[in-house]
C-alpha cells in the first residue's frame, strides 16, 4: 500500500469526528468534508474533546498543548472534491441510507486520486450495494467501526463483488499497523459480524421485559455484572473453552443440550412504537434510580479507558 500522509474524512457526525480525533492522533494530515451547517464547529468541539480522551489512555501529560498542536493538521472543506483529491486514504461516514451513499462514492471516486483506498464506516448496508455507481468501485470496501471509534479498536473488513482482494489486505494491514483490531469477513451478511451479535442479544433483553419477566435494571445489571465483564476478557468462545476443564467440546456436550431448548423457547420479536415507549420509560426509571447528574458517557468513557489498559498490559486478543 502506498504510504499514507493524509486521510480524508467523509461525513464528520459521531462516527465520522471520532475517526478524524483516531488519525490526527496518529499523525496523518485530516481533511474532513461535510455538507451540514455548523459542521466545521461541530467537528472541533468533538475533535477537542476526544484527543483529550486519548491522551489519557496513553496517560501522557500537557494534554492542552498537544491538543492543540493536533489541530493545525485538521481541514475543513465545504467541497467534497477538494477533501479528497489529495487523501492517500479515505473514511467515509456518512448517513445509513443507500442511495446517498451510493452518490457519495460516485463523487468520492471522481475526485479522489487512482490509488486510494474508500473504506466505508457502514453499521449494515453491503459494499456490493454502496460501490454500485463508484467510478472506481474496486477500491471501495467496508471498515467498520464500534462506537467510539478513538477508543474502540474493532474494525470489521470486507470487500463487495467489484473490490480487489489487494486492496482489502493492504485496508486489513493499514488498520492493524494503526493498533486497530481488525476482523476480515468473508461472506457479505446484513448487520456484518459485531452488530448482529449485539442485536441477538438485545432481541433477547427487550423480548424478557416486555413478557414482565424482569426490569431493564434487572437486565442490565445481570449482563453488566456477569457474562460482560467476562466478554471483555475473552469472547463467546474462550469463555466455552473455560466453562468445562476439558475444554469446548466437553462444555458443549455438557450445556448443549439445555441451551437447545432455551434456543427453542426464544421468539421471534417485533419492535411498535408502544413497546418502544415502554422500554423507554423502564430505562428511564433505571436512570432516574441512579439520581441527577450522573453522568452515564462520562463513566462509560472513564471505564472503557481503563479497561483498555488493562487489555493492553494482559495482552489480551
Ligand atoms: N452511531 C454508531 O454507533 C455507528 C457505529 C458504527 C458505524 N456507524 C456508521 O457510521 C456512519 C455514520 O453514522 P453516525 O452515527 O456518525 O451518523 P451521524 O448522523 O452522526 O453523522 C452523519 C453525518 O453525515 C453528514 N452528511 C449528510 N449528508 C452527507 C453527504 N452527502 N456527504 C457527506 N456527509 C453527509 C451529516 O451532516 C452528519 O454529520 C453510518 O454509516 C453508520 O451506519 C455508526
Amino acid at each position: 500500500m502506498k504510504q499514507v500522509q493524509k486521510v480524508a474524512i467523509v461525513g464528520t457526525g459521531v462516527i465520522g469526528a471520532s475517526w478524524a480525533t483516531f488519525f490526527l492522533y496518529k499523525g496523518y494530515a485530516v481533511s474532513a468534508y461535510d455538507p451540514a451547517e455548523n459542521a466545521e464547529e461541530n467537528l472541533k468541539a468533538r475533535v477537542t474533546v476526544f484527543l483529550q480522551d486519548l491522551f489519557e489512555l496513553d496517560r501522557v501529560d500537557a494534554i492542552d498543548e498537544q491538543v492543540q498542536r493536533l489541530l493545525t493538521q485538521l481541514t475543513f472543506e465545504k467541497d467534497i472534491a477538494k477533501a479528497v483529491h489529495d487523501a492517500d486514504f479515505i473514511q467515509e461516514s456518512g448517513p445509513e441510507r443507500l442511495e446517498l451513499k451510493q452518490e457519495l462514492y460516485r463523487q468520492i471516486t471522481e475526485s479522489c486520486p487512482g490509488d486510494t483506498i474508500i473504506a466505508s464506516s457502514s453499521s449494515g448496508l453491503k459494499v456490493s450495494d454502496i460501490q454500485e455507481d463508484a467510478i472506481h468501485p474496486e477500491r471501495v470496501l467496508l471498515g467498520h467501526p464500534f462506537n467510539p471509534p478513538h477508543l474502540l479498536p474493532l474494525v470489521e473488513i470486507i470487500g463487495g463483488k467489484k473490490t480487489e482482494r489487494s486492496f482489502i489486505d493492504d485496508a486489513y494491514q493499514f488498520y492493524a499497523s494503526l493498533g486497530k483490531k481488525p476482523i476480515l469477513i468473508h461472506k457479505e451478511v446484513k448487520g456484518h459480524v459485531a452488530n448482529r451479535l449485539q442485536s441477538a442479544l438485545w432481541r433477547e433483553a427487550f423480548y424478557l421485559v416486555s413478557e414482565g419477566v424482569c426490569s431493564a435494571e434487572d437486565v442490565d445489571i445481570a449482563i453488566a455484572n456477569g457474562p460482560g465483564i467476562r466478554w471483555a476478557v475473552f469472547g463467546p468462545y474462550l469463555n466455552m473453552q473455560l466453562a468445562n476443564q476439558q475444554g469446548f467440546k466437553a462444555a458443549m456436550h455438557h450445556l448443549g443440550g439445555p441451551m437447545m431448548e432455551w434456543w427453542g423457547d426464544m421468539h421471534s420479536y417485533s419492535l411498535n412504537d408502544e413497546e418502544i415507549e415502554h422500554l423507554g420509560q423502564e430505562t428511564q426509571n433505571f436512570i432516574d434510580k441512579l439520581g441527577d447528574g450522573y453522568d452515564l458517557q462520562g463513566k462509560r468513557d472513564e471505564a472503557l479507558i481503563e479497561i483498555l489498559n488493562l487489555r493492553k498490559k494482559l495482552d489480551l486478543p
